[in-house]
């Protein structure tokens, strides 16, 4: 990976100049969505280093990252003179740090970007691991390169005014990233109290959990192994956040993870004996901060299906990551259509 280290800030607006200074720019142009806009710029621009720069506001939600956002990005990168030498901020969650890695990233072939994260989930995932892209015909992120940024900084005070389902959303990553790396961070992350968030115990789980995803995209930028480990929870987790759309009763993406996470943490016990001590640990997380995810019966046929399609198969098998411990990876596991109806069982179907 080229970029930096990522940032977790202590004093923002320093630490956003230094980012800046370090790549002596021309031309500075700030993204943001219609709500980062609002909430987010007013701070930026308290850096000196921002008095003349362009802004371009695209329109909020996943919905939005698409091909017309991204025309309208490159159309005003063009129309206002940007070159190779012009520096992007991408000022938001997973969807501005997606998609204006993937504009800057093919602008005149590249021009350098930093992305300031301004969600928790978006801070332990999107921003960090150059994974940039829109969605296109219906499919999530299926237009994209892999890009890292320059450099990602993070100011966990942009995550004081998010609401508990958003905050537990960002945290069910740093879950995940807990269970792929050792007990003690799987011990830690379960003390957390996200009734009452500490924000300053946030900021040193945030640091720890962001240099879980570094070291494994370090080992694999382009996901051809092991940075399958931080698909964990995902296979379950994506048809459960689809079938949610579908049956017009949408989750946070982080919600559908952590179910996810129980299903094939389930499936780790069956198939590789994982400790049914920590199975437990993570239901009666869930149960106490995330809730359930109604399915029965009639629902499994089409979860089912919807995993058979998921991006991340690379053959007919579905693709799994599990784990036999805390820590101990098994990539591409596949699993019989049986063993994951019982998996939808444990998880409450029927
Ligand atoms: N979100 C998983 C990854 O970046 O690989």
């Amino acid at each position: 990976m080229n970029q930096r280290l990522t940032k977790i800030c202590k004093n923002f607006i320093g630490e956003l100049n230094d980012a800046i200074g370090n790549h002596s720019a021309e031309d500075i142009f700030v993204l943001t969505d219609t709500n980062t806009e609002k909430l987010c710029l007013p701070v930026l621009k308290q850096s000196e280093k921002l008095k003349n720069c362009h802004t371009i506001v695209i329109a909020a939600g996943d919905d939005n990252k698409n091909i017309e956002s991204a025309v309208q990005i490159w159309k005003y990168l063009s129309e206002n003179g940007a070159t190779r030498k012009s520096l992007m901020i991408n000022v938001g969650g997973g969807m501005i740090t997606d998609i204006g890695g993937f504009a800057a990233s093919t602008f005149k072939r590249g021009i350098r970007y930093i992305n300031v994260s301004t969600t928790l989930l978006g801070a332990v995932d999107a921003a960090t691991g150059g994974k940039t892209g829109i969605n296109f015909l219906g499919l999530k992120n299926e237009i994209g390169v892999f890009s890292p940024a320059d450099e990602v900084l993070i100011n966990v005070d942009f995550f004081r005014s998010l609401d508990a389902a958003n905050l537990r959303s960002g945290y069910a990553e740093m879950v995940k990233h807990a269970l792929i790396d050792t007990r003690e961070e799987w011990n830690e992350i379960l003390k957390f109290d996200l009734e009452n968030p500490d924000f300053d115990k946030l900021a040193t789980l945030v640091e720890r959990s962001v240099r879980v995803k570094e070291r494994v995209v370090e080992q694999d930028p382009t996901e051809k192994n092991i940075r399958k480990a931080l698909n964990l929870g995902h296979t379950f987790g994506h048809a459960f956040e689809s079938i949610s759309y579908r049956q017009n009763r949408p989750v946070l993406h982080g919600y559908a993870v952590m179910w996810g996470l129980l299903c094939e943490l389930y499936l780790s016990h069956v198939r590789l004996n994982f400790a049914k001590e920590d199975l437990l640990k993570l239901k009666y997380m869930i149960k106490e901060y995330y809730g359930t995810f109604n399915i029965d019966c009639s629902d499994y046929e089409a979860l089912f299906e919807l995993m058979t399609h998921d991006k991340k198969n690379d053959s007919k098998d579905i693709n799994f990551t599990l784990l036999s411990d805390i820590g101990e990876i098994h990539i591409n596991e596949t699993a019989s259509k049986e063993e994951i109806f019982e998996c939808f069982d444990f998880f409450g179907g029927c």
